[in-house]
């Protein structure tokens, strides 16, 4: 996906003008390879833009900065206003979100524990993650020679960049080899996950998926087991092998960015009839109305961006950061950002150098008493 610059970037408090938006060479997460992300999707709705799953996203957020031991300067409310001022800020109706928390500029070495830890959350235009064909037609897969991460090496429930050095060989390696996604099995040889998306799996009228565990709890998983269940259909969390894979009826990845995506083929093995099977499709038709707003069942996922800029209800919140246990921190002072100005024409300007806006936090040990996963 070649990047199309909008028009602002939150970072650490305050929203910056795009090409505006960077940091230091020398920034540790650039380094060492730990920082935490999310990715989120905004839809067009016909209600207005709403982010799906926002709280579910931001949670997990909060729970992969936990597992890394880094402590968010913002609490959750004021990380949802942000996100949602971003999105407003970059005037899209539709878009994919991206919030990041990494260790900042001002020391070197694997202790990390002095760092200071940056926030920034961009958000841009990005269609379909597997490509265009890929919803309607299905995908080919490829069991990766790659390894998924193993529970006890990189924690596979947190959004840690460096995992993704792990997805992005395996997704190479498929790719290069004509295939659109690589299919990643654990350790002990079991089907685990694709390199940015969950795998579920249908034969004999019965879903199954493989159990947390070992794998990214991902949001949209979350959202196709409720859906099927709602569905009537039978759904079951456990272990597959490769083989189980080859003679199932039905395959589909599921993703924020690759939303739900049929396999036709995996290892040049047809799926089923080798094209989208029923089950999935309704379940896409399910989704696809989950996001618009359209099935009263599952409007708690929409979070809509008021239409006239103004503050969402269910994310207005203290603008300061409580640390665990109600220990007040010093992490500055993080504001709701009002609404942007009307639209003006992107500038360009020159290079600056760049200033750690967290400088202050330099040496600042925030992470001694450590948060609780939610
Ligand atoms: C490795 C991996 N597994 C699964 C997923 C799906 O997670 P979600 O549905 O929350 O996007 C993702 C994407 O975030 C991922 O990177």
């Amino acid at each position: 996906m070649v990047m199309q610059p909008l028009y602002k970037i939150w970072m650490d408090g305050e929203l910056v003008p795009w090409d505006e938006a960077r940091v230091h060479v020398l920034t540790h997460s650039l380094h060492y390879g730990l920082a935490v992300f999310e990715g989120i999707r905004c839809y067009a709705t016909p209600r207005g833009s709403a982010v799906f799953r926002l709280k579910e996203h931001v949670d997990r957020l909060f729970d992969s900065a936990h597992i890394a031991a880094m402590h968010i300067p913002y609490d959750r409310p004021v990380l949802s206003g942000a996100i949602l001022d971003t999105v407003r800020a970059n005037r899209v109706p539709a878009c994919y979100i991206r919030p990041l928390i990494y260790f900042g500029y001002g020391r070197m070495g694997i202790d990390n524990r002095k760092c200071p830890v940056n926030v920034c959350i961009a958000a841009w235009g990005w269609g379909a993650y597997l490509g265009e064909d890929a919803e309607a037609q299905g995908i080919r897969v490829r069991v990766s020679s790659y390894t998924r991460n193993h529970v006890n090496i990189n924690m596979t429930h947190a959004k840690i960049t460096g995992n993704y050095a792990n997805s992005q060989m395996a997704k190479r390696e498929a790719v290069d080899d004509g295939y659109h996604e690589a299919l990643m099995l654990d350790p002990d040889g079991f089907v685990a996950e694709g390199t940015g998306e969950n795998i579920f799996a249908y034969r004999g009228g019965v879903v199954r998926t493989p159990p947390i565990q070992g794998i990214l709890p991902g949001i949209t998983r979350d959202a196709v087991l409720r859906i099927v269940r709602d569905m009537g259909v039978p759904v079951s969390e456990e272990r597959l092998s490769r083989d189980e894979i080859y003679c199932s009826d039905e395959i589909f990845l599921t993703g924020t960015a690759a939303e739900i995506t049929p396999v036709r083929e995996v290892d040049r093995r047809k799926i089923g009839a080798g094209r989208p099977g029923d089950l999935t499709r309704r379940v896409q038709e399910v989704f696809r109305a989950a996001t618009m707003g359209e099935d009263a069942r599952y409007t708690a996922w929409n979070t809509y961006l008021a239409p006239d800029g103004k503050s969402v209800e269910n994310v207005s919140g203290p603008a300061r950061d409580t640390a665990p246990h109600g220990t007040p921190q010093d992490v500055g002072s993080p504001q709701r950002l009002s609404p942007e100005a009307p639209a003006a024409p992107r500038q360009s300007r020159e290079r600056v150098p760049h200033v750690p806006r967290s400088a202050r936090d330099i040496g600042d040990d925030r992470h001694a008493s450590a948060p609780h996963c939610s």
